[in-house]
């Protein structure tokens, strides 16, 4: 295999959440909410929560874990570890270098990605660059986020969106003519950058904020999420070659129900093409699509030859989509 034969599919996954459950019932308890408003809104019903002494790196070793052995694989075969995430155990070192000595992912290298809820779109973008190059051949990548670490509770206008979560999918070398990765559209607008932030996060401080928690101007962050990932998707289904009605399943990120409701409108999908479980989990930012992935084959909805789309929005703005065909 090499050259334009050469391409990536998922060889398998794997995923972790906490093992607390917070419905929205008890969120009513610390804000001024309702499981009737959170429902109708947002599409969620209960979300996951970390205990103190839970890490990033733990729920992304499990997740790695269970996708090295649906993938049929030792750890000492990965040449990249990649997790996306925009809450790393710390930011020196890396997520990954902890994955990478859990796991003894002895020959891998380590990154971490942070580009918030596209994190797995760009993530799968390198881990395709890179296999398809033919510089490596088995890649490990992470969607994953503590969310809970990083929301004001006081705020009920972010902290009933979010949960904690892992996904993992290991990216293999394949021919082309099996399927696998067909193609990747990403983008980005530093322009709207104040929609969602977390500041004092980074080496600049913000004394307007007495923390480090999200902030976002939810109205303005919806609008623009509808328009990217409508536009993206589209787009990546073009470049392609591709019509919406080709598509047998639509992974999107799962930020808000009417988002995905907008979304399957837009490309004029039935409901049992586009996969939801935002009701389970909420928003786990960089962990939903492999989360989303992982359940959805596990629920065997996906088959092999079946063409899978994923789209995702997030802070930054970033935003992305590929399709594949599932090999
Ligand atoms: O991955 C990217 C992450 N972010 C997103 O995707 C978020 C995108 N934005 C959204 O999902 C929605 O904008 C929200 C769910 C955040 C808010 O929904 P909305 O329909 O845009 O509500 P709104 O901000 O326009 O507020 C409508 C009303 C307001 O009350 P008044 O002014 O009409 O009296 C809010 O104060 O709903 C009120 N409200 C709430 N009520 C009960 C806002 N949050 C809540 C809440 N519970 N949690």
């Amino acid at each position: 295999m090499s050259g334009q034969n050469l391409s990536a599919k998922i060889a398998g996954t794997g995923m972790a959440v906490p093992a607390k459950v917070w419905d929205n019932f008890k969120l009513a308890t610390m804000v001024e909410t309702s499981d009737e408003w959170i429902t109708q809104r947002v599409g969620i019903k209960e979300r996951r929560i970390a205990e103190d002494n839970e890490y990033t790196s733990d729920f992304s070793t499990k997740a790695a874990l269970q996708a090295l052995e649906r993938a049929n694989m030792t750890a000492d075969q990965l040449d990249l570890i990649l997790v996306a995430t925009s809450t790393p155990d710390m930011v020196l070192p890396n997520t990954a270098c902890f994955v990478q000595k859990n796991i003894g992912a002895v020959n891998a290298a380590a990154l971490d990605i942070c580009s918030a809820c596209s994190g797995f779109i760009y993530g799968s973008a390198i881990a395709w660059g890179m296999i398809k190059s033919g510089i490596m051949k088995n890649i490990l990548l992470i969607g994953v986020e503590l969310n809970s670490r990083i929301l004001n509770w006081k705020d009920r206008g972010t902290c009933i969106l979010f949960g904690d979560g892992a996904g993992a999918a290991v990216w293999t070398a394949c021919d082309a003519s099996e399927g696998g990765m067909l193609g990747v559209v990403m983008g980005a607008d530093g322009n709207y950058a104040d929609l969602l932030t977390l500041p004092n996060s980074g080496c600049r401080k913000y004394p307007e904020y007495d923390g480090t928690y999200i902030t976002m101007h939810g109205n303005e962050t919806f609008k623009q999420a509808v328009r990217t990932m409508n536009e993206c998707a589209l787009e990546v289904l073009e470049k392609v070659g591709l019509k919406p009605e080709d598509v047998d399943l639509l992974i999107p990120h799962q930020a808000n129900i009417r988002i995905i409701e907008a979304v399957q409108k837009r490309l004029n999908l039935p409901p049992e093409k586009v996969f939801v479980n935002i009701q389970k989990y909420g928003n786990t930012t960089a962990g939903t699509i492999p989360i989303a992935l992982h359940e959805a084959l596990d629920q065997g909805l996906v088959k092999k030859g079946d063409i899978l789309l994923m789209d995702a929005f997030g802070a930054g703005l970033t935003w992305g989509a590929f399709v594949m065909k599932w090999a």
